[in-house]
């Protein structure tokens, strides 16, 4: 039998079809049970259950209520924050046989798919309609619109297009207890009371499960175009931002740091241009040769920009993104403690200017490799553990000053997750953004769709 596991739930299990458990190897299903946080708990050792249509996912969700068995339902767990991490003792609800592109709305421009479609595969089903899916992140290859959806997924093209909150017109979902909820069905007008579609977006699993989703597409966007630049201060990032802004259409404006370019050239990018900066930005834009170069050269003359590339074809674009999106893979290998934290764009400038006096001071001997959205106030921090160091004492460590992050980011009015969500992780940081009075309505609402507390239990809140 498997360990921990209620009785009641193992015999209702067998009116399952026989199909309805993952039938993998021990290391298939303890992958299962584990997101791309980095975080190892005592290994997931199943079940696993796969349903294939809504049916079966309010079927398991209603025996677990009924039998009080934790449920920690997964996606494509390219999650940073522990979202989507089970332990012993619970149940992976894995979605990944629910992954059909269902259909296309021409006229209303929605796309409506099962929620283990990757975000890639939405991006390219919209363009073979002749339009855009605009939410990107570097893991488009492998993560699934459901978790997208449950964590409100953010990524490069936020500038321009939000969030993932903003595309999506319609959403099925099944409840903790096994209600099946369709909201909004790709209305765009639709005032009628509380949207209880939003209140799904980003709740990390803990109301419910998506189990499809209407998106909506838009036009696919002109000719784009990337210049990378080096820049001598962290000061100028902000006034550099402003300045291409109000002379060119960006969908993205990201930063990076040398100790960040260091470790994507370490995994075989190549170096933008000879000169040695400590300070990037990659900006993209709808083509504009002479307004970017006019632009590039006002920067260069006022002394904020050092040195840059504009790319001349789409392989150089894609090039030079490799040097901002292969940040987090070339960091992998080290297991770093991230931070991904936001402000106000405008504050921008001061909170760098304090967090950095923050981090040399608690952060001596710790390797700090900054970067991030800038654009849309969002900085991702990795620290990596300096050799001899043990883990525990490495994310001990991390976490007293993450307290202290988070008391300075409580000053700017900013958030301790921009976009990888609170997960288990970020949990003991949560109220420096929330008030408890906020935590209290959330802990309300989710007993409202989880009376007995077994849908993704212990992630965003105590359970
Ligand atoms: C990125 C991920 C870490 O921006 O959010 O690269
Ligand atoms: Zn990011």
């Amino acid at each position: 039998m498997i360990r921990g596991l209620p009785e009641a739930f193992l015999r209702g299990l067998e009116d399952f079809p026989e199909d309805a458990l993952f039938e993998g190897n021990a290391d298939e299903v303890a992958a299962l049970g584990r997101d791309a946080s980095g975080r190892r708990g005592e290994a997931f050792v199943g079940p696993v259950v796969a349903p294939r249509d809504a049916e079966g996912v309010a079927a398991l969700l209603s025996l677990a209520t009924r039998t009080g068995t934790r449920i920690v339902p997964v996606g494509g767990r390219t999650g940073l924050s522990g979202g989507a991490a089970a332990e012993p003792g619970e149940v992976v609800l894995s979605l990944h046989r629910m992954n059909r592109i269902l259909s296309f709305d021409e006229v209303g421009r929605l796309l409506t798919v099962q929620p283990a479609v990757t975000t890639q595969a939405i991006q390219e089903a919209a363009k073979e309609h002749g339009y855009f899916y605009p939410v990107d992140f570097a893991s488009r290859g492998s993560s699934q619109i459901g978790g997208n959806i449950a964590t409100n997924a953010g990524g490069i093209k936020v500038l321009r297009y939000g969030l993932t909150r903003n595309w999506v017109a319609g959403l099925k979902v099944v409840t903790a207890t096994g209600q099946l909820l369709d909201l909004n069905r790709g209305l765009v007008k639709n005032a009628t009371g509380y949207d209880l579609r939003h209140l799904f977006i980003g709740s990390e699993g803990t109301l419910g499960v998506i189990v499809e989703a209407t998106l909506q597409l838009t036009d696919p966007p002109r000719q784009q175009q990337v210049m990378v630049l080096g820049l001598e201060s962290l000061d100028a990032i902000v006034e550099v931002f402003s300045s291409l802004r109000r002379g060119l259409m960006l969908s993205a404006f990201e930063f990076f740091s040398s100790i960040a370019l260091r470790h994507v050239l370490a995994a075989g990018a190549r170096k933008p241009f000879d000169s040695d900066p400590p300070y990037y930005v990659l900006a993209e834009f709808d083509e504009d040769e002479a307004k970017a170069e006019s632009l590039f050269e006002a920067c260069v003359s006022q002394g904020l920009v050092c040195d840059g590339v504009l790319s001349q074809s789409g392989g150089q674009a894609a090039a030079l993104w490799r040097l901002r999106e292969g940040i987090t893979e070339s960091l992998a290998q080290y297991r770093p403690y991230k931070n991904d934290i936001a402000v106000r764009v405008g504050d921008v400038p001061a909170f760098l200017e304090r967090i950095n006096i923050l981090f040399e001071r608690e952060y001596p001997r710790f390797e700090v490799v900054w970067f991030g959205h800038i654009g849309d106030g969002n900085l991702h921090v990795s620290v990596l553990p300096p050799p001899g160091w043990s883990r525990e004492a490495f994310e001990e460590e991390c976490e007293r000053v993450t307290h202290k992050l988070g008391e300075l980011l409580a000053e700017f009015g900013g958030s301790i997750s921009a976009e990888h969500g609170i997960g288990l992780l970020k949990r003991p940081y949560l109220h420096y953004t929330r008030s408890s009075a906020e935590v209290e309505l959330m802990r309300q609402m989710k007993r409202v769709f989880d009376p007995a507390g077994i849908l993704n239990p212990g992630k965003l809140f105590a359970s």
